[in-house]
């Protein structure tokens, strides 16, 4: 089969690295890739929301399959569009992610826990709502927003400059027309990815991102600085209140609403001290729990994707590595902000962990930075102690100019 992968980040070179494996794929495609993923795939140039130039690329080179993992292909429809089976969601399904909105509804309606909330489209309204309310409140975009569309104001000033910004100054485009306020919720965070059809949903290990820019999760919010897998949080117990209060009940009432939900569904959740909630919904793989989670898979990855797609998932079985799993990122200096790219990375060949190329480009034959996140340097070990260390050892042999990376990745889920 001729299979086709659209994205350019880790999580995608993850992904492409597992399905090389698979003795099912004849050809690789990517679109557009990156130079990690050139490693396994064949790299297509043009734009992941560009559903013309996707469907001549899958006519073009007789694609079988699509992969479809960023949030906005999924969110405009390119499943939909496609005229082969794809791995991901249909427009309607990805409204778990791409509509706030729509998310918080359906868990009002069907009673999965999260947390108290309402929608806005007046900026007067919002205000006078956060006004009458307590602090700290969380304003977030309805849309798509790069990661950037949560906010937590500690004051009505912070609340204030956050609605103006999402609802009068466009910052964030039709995305911010519509706001979601809610009520702000304390306890350790766990993310579980989960294989589904529709109808049976396998959830992968459970893991813990760190999204913060600096040690000791200060600074600003990234698209996420290490990861690691499984999430000790998340206890025998904990998994069986979240899959019968909150993992269950989100995949029939997507069924019951009429837009079965096929891929790999995402679950933000926070463990506070009235139970397990629902943070967030993402329609696709997370980055970088991808990275970490994927290393601790045995199964085959395509298997697994065409079950979902073709609807037994039931009759797949999918099993995994004992032992711990941990991905550090290395960033350009300055990141999330503005930063340098450009410059040449020097990758030891004997390295004790994978790489993940996040953001780099291969130039004659060298390996030059792209982008914000660069690499995802993932390692396993029998214990979390152990993937902490190797993650770190081949980390701290990776040389590009600028690198910087958290150097407490695991720390708070070790102490735990
Ligand atoms: P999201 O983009 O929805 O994942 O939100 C980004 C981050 O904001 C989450 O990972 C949480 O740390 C935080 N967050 C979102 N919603 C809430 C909430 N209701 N209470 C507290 N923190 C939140
Ligand atoms: N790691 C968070 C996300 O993928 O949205």
């Amino acid at each position: 089969m001729n299979v086709l992968i659209l994205g350019s980040g880790g999580r995608e070179c993850a992904i492409s690295s597992r399905l090389a494996r698979s003795p099912e794929i004849d050809r690789l495609y990517a679109l557009p890739g990156n130079g990690g993923i050139k490693e396994y795939a064949t790299c297509l140039p043009g734009s992941v929301t560009d559903i013309a130039c996707v469907r001549k690329a899958v006519e073009d080179h007789s694609i079988d399959y699509c992969v479809v993992t960023p949030d906005d292909p999924l969110a405009i429809g390119m499943v939909d569009a496609l005229p082969i089976p794809c791995f991901g969601p249909t427009r309607a399904a990805a409204r778990i992610e791409s509509s706030k909105a729509f998310a918080k509804d359906l868990m009002k309606k069907y009673s999965i826990p999260t947390a108290r909330y309402k929608v806005f489209t007046s900026y007067k309204e919002a205000l006078e709502h956060v006004g009458k309310g307590t602090l700290p409140t969380v304003i977030k975009a309805d849309g798509l927003a790069l990661g950037k569309g949560v906010v937590i104001a500690n004051t009505i000033a912070e609340a204030e400059q956050a609605l103006k910004e999402m609802m009068l100054d466009k910052k964030f485009g039709q995305s911010g027309c519509r706001v979601v306020i809610e009520e702000f919720l304390e306890g350790p965070e766990v993310s579980v990815l989960a294989f589904t059809d529709g109808k049976t949903i396998k959830p992968m290990i459970s893991s813990m991102d760190h999204k913060r820019a600096y040690d000791g999760d200060k600074g600003p919010n990234t698209g996420g600085m290490g990861c690691i897998a499984p999430n000790p949080c998340y206890t025998k117990e904990i998994e069986k209140e979240t899959m019968d209060n909150i993992i269950i009940p989100t995949i029939r009432a997507l069924e019951e609403e009429g837009c079965p939900f096929s891929g790999c569904l995402y679950f933000g959740l926070m463990i506070t001290k009235s139970g397990v909630k629902v943070i967030e919904y993402n329609s696709r793989f997370g980055d970088p729990e991808t990275q970490t989670v994927l290393p601790l898979l045995e199964s085959d990855l395509f298997g697994i994707m065409k079950a979902c797609t073709s609807g037994n998932l039931d009759k797949t079985e999918i099993r995994w590595k004992e032992g711990s799993s941990c991905s550090v990122v290395l960033a350009s200096s300055g990141y999330p902000g503005s930063y340098e790219k450009g410059k040449e990375i020097t990758i030891p060949k004997d390295l004790d962990a994978e790489v993940f190329i996040a953001g780099a480009e291969k130039k004659d034959g060298r390996l030059i930075t792209s982008s914000g996140r660069v690499i995802n340097v993932s390692a396993t070990g029998s214990t979390l102690e152990q993937a902490v260390e190797k993650a770190y050892k081949a980390a701290d042999r990776i040389i590009f100019e600028g690198k910087t990376m958290r150097t407490d990745i695991g720390k708070k889920a070790l102490e735990a």
